[in-house]
């Protein structure tokens, strides 16, 4: 491909099984470590970054500017990438109250605390504001521009066409990982994970399709519900193969599911029972899920199982898409879950 694209992540992610999880989930669990993807800035965010921050140094762009909730991964992963290429990064993120959080910014925890550590400029924007996002990035574009900063927007969740490509090239990497016989022989049943602003589910199932990485796509969303998912999925979908041109699969033969069944109570908050799933997960295997999205997700998989969307002993690939800070962010939450110290 000619586009111009940066190298920010540390080669091809492991592909690993957790033999202990497959009691759990009722599957054959095969886990792609994009948690491991790089440092403090790692997660599913990089792999979009790669392609949409290569496209603003092409440009000649000084600042970026995008948008998140207060614990954003991508809002964090954004600030520190741009920490390392001397760009500024100014986030508009989401809080319920921003004139109080302008009197006493809320705790700086999780991603917060390292947005803050790179020297992000924010602003907070109301849950009302959030929905005029696009208008909002503009204006704090034009805002940097008019101080001699040329300004690159990237949308929420790095979610357009040109950022899913981060993870159409994702699957190409997995193929690869097949081929060595990294895995095992023959197609997964299912590719899963986490969605939250659609980018990720775009790549993924292009991907899917022109690598033959598995006959399914399970998305599982975190906040909204699957036909808006399955619209934004869509639209991004077009833009990217616009960007892929020959390169796009061209018939449909892997099967998107958008499954809203385990987004729990709200975005970022857990049922207990979801709780309990990621501490049983993560004493039982060593492996850490975040309570807002790679949590929810598999907890999806274990439901999508027992209910039979799944079928039983089905080989699953499982995309660890990160989210580690929001995690240390859910303390208090995560507390009752913990049981006494042993
Ligand atoms: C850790 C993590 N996993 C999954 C997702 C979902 O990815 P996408 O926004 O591409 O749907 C996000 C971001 O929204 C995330 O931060």
């Amino acid at each position: 491909m000619s586009r111009p694209r940066l190298r920010l992540i540390h080669g091809p992610t492991p592909i690993v099984r957790r033999p202990a999880l497959d009691a759990l989930t009722g599957v054959e669990l095969w886990i792609k470590r994009d948690d491991a993807i790089a440092g403090a800035e790692a997660g599913n965010k990089l792999r979009k970054l790669e392609m949409l921050l290569g496209d603003a140094v092409a440009q000649g762009k000084r600042a970026v500017v995008t948008c998140g909730g207060l614990q954003s991964n991508h809002a964090r992963a954004t600030a520190i990438v741009c920490a390392e290429l001397g760009l500024r990064a100014e986030l508009l993120l989401r809080v319920p109250d921003p004139e109080a959080a302008r009197q006493t910014p809320p705790p700086a925890t999780g991603n917060l605390l390292l947005d803050r550590l790179v020297g992000a400029g924010i602003q907070w924007v109301s849950p009302d504001e959030y929905r005029q996002r696009v208008g909002l990035l503009e204006q704090a574009a034009r805002r940097l521009e008019d101080d001699g900063l040329p300004a690159y927007i990237v949308p929420e969740g790095g979610s357009n066409g040109l950022g899913a490509l981060g993870y159409f090239e994702a699957m190409r990497e997995v193929r690869e990982q097949m081929d060595l016989g990294l895995t095992a022989p023959g197609p997964f049943d299912v590719v899963a994970h986490a969605c939250g602003s659609g980018g990720t589910a775009a790549g993924v199932l292009l991907g899917a399709e022109a690598f033959a990485i598995a006959r399914e796509v399970r998305a599982f969303a975190v906040c909204d519900d699957a036909p808006t998912f399955e619209r934004v999925i869509g639209q991004i979908v077009t833009e990217a193969r616009a960007h892929l041109a020959g390169e796009a699969p061209s018939g449909d033969h892997v099967r998107l599911v958008v499954d809203d069944s385990a987004k729990g109570p709200a975005y970022a908050v857990q049922s207990d029972d979801q709780r309990a799933f990621l501490v049983e997960v993560a004493r039982r295997s060593g492996l850490v899920l975040d309570p807002v999205y790679t949590g929810k997700a598999l907890y999806g998989v274990a439901q999508a199982v027992s209910r039979g969307a799944i079928p039983r002993g089905a080989r699953v690939l499982f995309i660890h898409t990160g989210g580690l800070p929001g995690l240390l962010a859910q303390a208090d939450e995560l507390a009752p879950a913990l049981g006494r110290v042993r």
